[in-house]
């Protein structure tokens, strides 16, 4: 059996062989290193720290290398509110390392603007390991947190006008809710297959009601999804997940955003399934293939 470093090292290779020229690019520029051996050896390490917090899949597969949010139809819209919008906050919520982020710094949304958010602080410091920068070289505000507690982020309807008072300053934020209806742009990647049905449920309608009313103003991501929601028994387990994950299907993930969290006609709702899956066995109960989820909810 491989030890646990040389299962790393395999399953990095096969990563770095899915790497477009951009990827590989970014990630040279970012961390200074151009030698490959060394920017492999480099990466691992972070890993490796990473593990010790938390064992995700998405970290272990290294799909945090992918600059996977730019390849998604609603990052240009992210771009253009970054361009347009007088003081347009983004908020990367489940951002783990901030790499999605610093592609989005780095195409010209403003840095200024641009907020971190994670259950663990020290994701986002490893982020900082990873890319080598600082508070000051990257310098984007980072709230630890746990999404689904009302201390941190109050559940609250999806507002209709402007909230009365301007967004809070940085020293003023601390915690999520402060931000509710000011929020022009969420992206929530490989975050709500961590959980189950209610919980999915329960973490849109929070995430709702941080969005800005401004028409324009969306959240958007990509995760596990099926082409019947349900359980995805059909995928073999690894050591990192002990059940199946439970996923919507693009109808019923719009069901949920236009009509449940977001009054009916108010929003936009735009998700794909991208099928396939390197774990797919190919047999289900209910005939449901497994996918990722591609989506955006805008404002209307
Ligand atoms: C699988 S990673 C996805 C990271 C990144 N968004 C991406 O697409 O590569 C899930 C992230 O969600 C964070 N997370 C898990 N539960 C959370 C919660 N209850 N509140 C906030 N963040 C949470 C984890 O710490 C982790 O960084």
């Amino acid at each position: 059996m491989a030890s646990n470093d040389e299962e790393a090292r395999r399953i990095l290779e096969e990563t770095w062989g899915t790497l477009d020229e951009e990827a590989r690019a970014f990630l040279r520029s970012r961390t200074g290193i151009e030698e490959e051996a060394r920017l492999k050896e480099h990466i691992l390490e972070v890993q490796a720290g990473a593990f010790a917090v938390h064992k995700y899949r998405c970290v272990q597969n290294f799909s945090f290398l992918k600059l996977k949010i730019s390849r998604m139809p609603a990052y240009e819209q992210l771009l253009k509110l970054g361009r347009e919008r007088e003081g347009a906050l983004f908020l990367d919520i489940g951002c783990c390392f901030g790499n999605d982020i610093r592609k989005a710094v780095a195409d010209g949304f403003p840095v200024a603007n641009a907020i971190g958010s994670d259950l663990y602080a020290a994701f986002w410091d490893l982020g900082h390991k990873l890319f080598n920068d600082s508070p000051e070289t990257f310098p984007v505000p980072f709230l630890a947190g746990d999404a689904f507690s009302p201390s941190f982020l109050q559940q609250s309807p999806p507002s209709h006008s402007p909230p009365p008072t301007p967004a809070p300053s940085l020293e003023e934020r601390g915690t999520l809710t402060p931000l509710l209806g000011h929020v022009s742009a969420i992206h929530a990647s490989s975050f709500f297959h961590l959980f189950k049905e209610a919980q999915q449920a329960a973490l849109a309608r929070s995430l709702a009601g941080l969005l800005s009313p401004a028409p324009g103003s969306v959240i958007f991501g990509a995760h596990g999804g099926r082409s019947r929601k349900g359980l995805r028994g059909e995928v073999a387990r690894g050591l990192w997940r002990a059940e199946p994950m439970w996923c919507h299907d693009p109808e019923s993930w719009r069901a949920l955003w236009d009509g449940d969290v977001f009054e009916k006609g108010t929003v936009r709702v735009e998700a794909v399934l991208k099928e396939g899956h390197a774990r797919w066995e190919g047999v289900s109960e209910d005939g449901g293939r497994p996918g990722s989820l591609i989506w955006s909810v805008t404002r209307l």
